[in-house]
């Protein structure tokens, strides 16, 4: 996604991770797009309006209530030239304030004169403050008004004898974050379906067999098609993800009811994404009560599973079918022969070992027309990747 021409409002809180953001308006002005900055008061204790302003070319919004700024600048200018706003570093108070709606600096100000769905937040903060329950509150309720985040990473913080998950995503991933948020409206009204997650295949009613799928890759490609323009209906398993705002989501446990769910949803879908880990067998019987520890060995008895995929490719008035392959060996030749035998259009196949439950990931996408593109990067830089190839062969 180019970030070419694109304009894009960068909103630095006061965290030590402001310096940062300097690295990130030098990367989207590089990258040819119009930056303009907006600075908390206590971002300028940090960084001076001065270095963005060298940065950018353009005078640097900090102060509310001046009058110069007001014609220049002023938060609803602001908020009405960005087309994406860019909040980095998101501070813990940052993100209050946009929760609560409080708008007493011109940073807070002008994001709340835009839709969340247009901000793209990189949180940065001590590990045990991005963890308190108002963080991760106030996270959870942003993400629900269709704010997208970008990290935190996990990692060594400012303070250096702490490590974890609060440390601002670095600039380059942010800026590949901005260039996915401003992807074009090409998919606009296309009806699609996407899987993700895990199946859980229940033995009884507490013990179950499963796999580590995050569905993150699944959420990441509902997330990008949703926003350049689909609708899309998402049928996830079992994850510990936010629901996407804007997006249908239906919940299933099993891989019985993910078909079921696949075949009730499937009408009117232009394409279909089996991005969910499907369990391919599940226990023969499932207990009513909770089994008893027995003495000695056990067997257990497995029977497949339906095999969704290959019902859809042989379907006669099929949707565009976009495959998974996770394979621990010979990836490229399980993943082409999966596509052939399953009559997919795609298959995006990756390695176990690079996939679940990662932020990222490393692909093959391998089309029935000989395309062959191998990309690695953030899971929704590679979900927009997807599209794009999807896009090419759909047609008007
Ligand atoms: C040295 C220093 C580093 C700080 N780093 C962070 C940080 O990384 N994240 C954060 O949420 N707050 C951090 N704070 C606290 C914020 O600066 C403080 O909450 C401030 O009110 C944030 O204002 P703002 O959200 O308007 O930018 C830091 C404070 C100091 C003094």
């Amino acid at each position: 996604m180019s970030v070419q021409g694109r304009r894009v409002l960068l909103c630095v809180g006061g965290g030590i991770a402001a310096y940062k953001a300097c690295e990130l308006a030098r990367l989207l002005v590089k990258a040819g797009a119009q930056v303009r900055v907006a600075l908390t008061p206590a971002a300028e204790r940090f960084v001076t309006p001065l270095t963005f302003q060298a940065l950018t070319g353009s005078p640097v919004a900090t102060d509310i209530f001046s009058a110069e700024q007001d014609l220049a600048a002023g938060h609803i200018a602001l908020a009405d030239w960005a087309e994406l706003a860019a909040v980095a570093p998101a501070t813990a108070n940052l993100l209050a304030r946009l929760r609560i709606g409080q708008s007493d600096d011109m940073a807070a100000a002008a994001l709340l004169a835009i839709d969340p769905r247009r901000w793209l937040v990189a949180p940065a903060m001590n590990e045990r403050m991005w963890a308190s329950p108002a963080v991760q509150e106030n996270v959870r309720v942003l993400k629900e008004r269709g704010a997208r985040f970008v990290g935190p990473a996990i990692g060594e913080m400012a303070e250096r004898s702490h490590v974890g998950p609060g440390r601002m995503s670095e600039p380059g991933e942010i800026f590949k974050a901005c260039a996915d948020a401003l992807a074009p409206r090409d998919l606009e009204n296309v009806q699609v379906l996407v899987t993700a997650g895990p199946t859980r295949e229940m033995l009884d009613p507490v013990r179950y067999l499963s796999n580590p799928s995050s569905g993150r890759m699944g959420y990441a490609i509902a997330e990008a098609a949703r926003d350049r323009g689909a609708r899309v209906t998402l049928i996830s398993g079992p994850v510990e993800l936010s629901r996407p705002a804007d997006v249908e989501v239906v919940e299933v446990v099993s891989a019985e009811e993910l078909a079921r769910a696949v075949d009730e949803h499937v009408d009117g879908a232009r394409v279909v994404v089996m991005a969910a880990a499907v369990a391919d067998q599940r226990p023969a019987t499932r207990a009513a009560r909770k089994v008893k520890k027995q003495a000695g060995d056990e067997t257990m008895t497995l029977v497949r599973t339906p095999d969704i995929l290959a019902a859809l490719g042989a379907r006669a008035q099929r949707p565009m079918l976009v495959g998974f392959a996770a394979e621990s060996e010979n990836v490229e030749e399980n993943a082409r022969d999966k596509l052939l035998r399953k009559n997919l259009d795609l298959i995006v196949a990756n390695d176990v070992a690079d996939a679940f439950g990662k932020e990222t990931n490393r692909v093959l996408i391998l089309g029935k027309d000989g395309a062959r593109r191998e990309l690695q990067g953030p899971k929704l830089s590679v979900a927009h990747a997807i599209w794009d190839m999807v896009r090419e062969r759909l047609g008007g």
